[in-house]
């Protein structure tokens, strides 16, 4: 690895805390201006990896390189040229968003920086500027503490589940900063348990479980190399997936919670199968609908587990 369109290099990558293996063998290389996601469900992993990319936690074992830099050899220039966003961050409540980011400016005398004016209008605050960050949004305070990663211009933007908890318009909003980010070159990488977030948003995405990466790729390629299929969704009282595995043109079948999931390479002859099946009283078909595959189901093939908001 180490190519140089390659900004961020993580090789083997391992975190332990006694018996809870964290990160348990993490490799994996971010494109110089792309949007790279870690989707992963609580617990996965995410922030310790991204913490050890950045700098913040020292692997057990393996090798982070940062725009060709070492950690942590060479921690402090690699600290100027990257942004970070903490997954909690603590901002000055009686300060207003001007005061704030006019406050980090002096973090970083000496050093180039965006100005405080293009840091509003970038994250779209300027109807909020002279508020005080305690009077802020959830979805406001989010994009305050992402401008607060891109005060010193950094080349690498560090996201740690920069929309848990925001409703999906707020969600929405960052998507487009995060893309406005990608506009002007930067490389970002960023965390999530969204299955949306990382379809939408991400360039590519690293699959995470249980401090593992269980698969890569672009969206749309993830969802290809597992699904040739229609996916067809429906409630059945009945419970198991095994009924249906057997219906023409049945690729593949879960089922979890009642939901039934059946993988179709022939819709209308699996549709009519299961029709009769209805008819029949064998089955039920509550809440149909037919959709394409995403990656929601590429996770649950993985996993054998959905991964829910
Ligand atoms: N400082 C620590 N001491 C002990 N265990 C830790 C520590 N930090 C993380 N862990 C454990 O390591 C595992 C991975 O945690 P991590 O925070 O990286 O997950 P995550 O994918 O970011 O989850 P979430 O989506 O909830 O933020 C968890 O089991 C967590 O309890
Ligand atoms: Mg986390």
């Amino acid at each position: 690895m180490g190519s140089e369109a390659n900004v961020i290099v993580a090789d083997g990558l391992r975190k332990y805390y006694g018996k809870t293996h964290a990160v348990d063998g993490i490799s994996l290389a971010v494109r110089h201006g792309e949007i790279f996601g870690m989707l992963g469900p609580n617990g996965a992993g995410k922030s310790t990896t991204i913490e050890m990319l950045e700098g913040l936690r020292t692997p057990d074992a393996g090798s982070v390189e940062i725009l060709g830099l070492r950690q942590p050899r060479d921690a402090t220039a690699i600290k100027r040229r990257i942004g970070i966003q903490l997954q909690t961050t603590a901002l000055y409540p009686r300060l207003s968003v001007t005061e704030i980011l006019d406050l980090f400016h002096t973090f970083y005398r000496g050093h180039p920086t965006l100005p405080t004016d293009d840091l509003i209008r970038l994250v779209d605050l300027d109807e909020k500027r002279e508020t005080r960050s305690k009077q802020l949004s959830g979805g406001q305070k989010q994009r305050l503490s992402v401008a607060l990663a891109l005060v010193n211009d950094p080349e690498i933007v560090f996201l740690d589940e920069p929309t848990t908890g925001l409703d999906p318009q707020a969600r929405r909003q960052l998507w487009d900063v995060i893309r406005a980010l990608r506009g002007r070159g930067k490389t970002i990488l960023l965390t999530t348990h969204y299955l949306e977030e990382a379809e939408q948003l991400c360039d590519r995405v690293a699959i995470v479980d249980h401090g593992k990466i269980i698969e890569q790729g672009a969206p749309s390629e993830l969802i290809q190399r597992y699904f040739q299929e229609i996916a067809i969704q429906f409630q059945d009282g009945h419970g198991g997936s095994d009924a249906y595995t057997r219906l023409p043109g049945v690729a593949h079948a879960a089922a979890e919670d009642g939901l039934v999931t059946v993988y179709s390479a022939d819709v209308p002859r699996t549709m009519a199968a299961l029709l009769e099946r209805e008819t029949s009283g064998e089955g039920k078909l509550r809440d149909l609908s037919v959709r394409s595959a995403t990656l929601e189901d590429v996770f649950l093939k993985l996993t054998g587990r959905a991964l829910r908001d």
